[in-house]
């Protein structure tokens, strides 16, 4: 069988799906990409075009799961314990004691949102700093780390806490002794630090669950941006302005910023990174 081409006119119908989905956009000159990309897929199912994947899709009972698995192979979970160092520096050394102090008056809770977390990392990362500088010194408070990631696969992952060197590539010695067991070849995080996350399923684009997102000190939203165009950034830097409470941080990639993207956040500079912080 000749390898099927993607016309068009499929290019277009598979490029808004995705686009409306999950606000990842391709541009035209990126139509040989998703081609290429989703070719496997075509032949997992025996089909002779895009036409019919598409229709696979949006019409078959496990077009849930097909649509993905295309995502999956469109979008990258590159991601790592302590990715972007100075920007958990800055969590741990200026905000967390300014959040202590902020907090002995009033309600003793604090919400952190990794929201695209991909294998976890991100969000485990997180919870050792807790562990490591807010629970001695304030065992009463109420703490919450999400995780939510577009993928249910990669939460799959993340749920069961176990990675590999590479994951690890980035993490102080001392993080690595006190918070991995090392299993034939794999570190698994330790329970108490896997049950300080909770990991759910979420869609940047998803109106309903985004609304159910409130009230986080602090968002971390990192390498996630690159997927979207302007106005896909614009509807999600809008959605999470409202997830934080006033006062709140989002933290985006060091590659990233919300130059040229409408807002209402404040810049915030600290030395080695720049944060975005709602107003009081
Ligand atoms: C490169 S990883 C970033 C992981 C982590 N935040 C970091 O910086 O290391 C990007 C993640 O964004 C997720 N993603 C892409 N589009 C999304 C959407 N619409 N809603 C939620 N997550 C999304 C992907 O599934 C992927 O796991």
């Amino acid at each position: 069988m000749n390898a099927a081409k993607l016309s068009r006119t499929e290019f277009v119908v598979l490029r808004d799906l995705v686009y409306e989905k999950c606000g990842i956009f391709f541009a035209d000159n990126k139509r040989y990409f998703l081609e290429s990309k989703l070719m496997p897929r075509l032949q997992a199912h025996s089909l002779s075009s895009y036409g019919e994947y598409y229709r696979l899709i949006t019409t078959s009972l496990n077009g849930k799961g097909e649509f993905e698995k295309l995502l999956g192979l469109i979008t990258t979970h590159e991601t790592s314990f302590f990715r972007e160092m100075p920007q958990f520096q800055i969590l741990k050394s200026e905000l967390f004691p300014k959040c202590i102090a902020q907090k002995q008056a009033g309600i003793q809770r604090l919400r952190i949102w990794s929201a695209a977390c991909s294998s976890g990392e991100e969000p485990h990362t997180i919870a050792m700093l807790i562990d490591e500088h807010i629970i001695l010194s304030q065992p009463s408070w109420q703490i919450e780390i999400v995780g939510t990631d577009l993928s249910e696969t990669i939460l799959a992952r993340a749920k069961m806490g176990h990675y590999t060197q590479y994951a690890l590539r980035n993490t102080p010695p001392a993080y690595r002794s006190k918070y991995f067991t090392f299993i034939n070849g794999t570190y698994h995080i330790k329970q108490r630090i896997r049950h300080r996350v909770k990991f759910s399923q979420l869609n940047l684009f998803d109106p309903v669950k985004m609304q159910l997102m409130r009230g986080f000190d602090f968002i971390f939203c990192r390498n996630a941006l690159i997927y979207f165009d302007l106005n896909s950034k614009t509807k999600v830097v809008e959605s999470l302005y409202k997830s934080l409470i006033p006062g709140g941080y989002l933290f985006l990639g060091t590659t990233e910023s919300l130059f040229g993207i409408q807002n209402e956040f404040k810049i915030a500079q600290f030395s080695g990174s720049v944060l975005y912080q709602k107003p009081l």
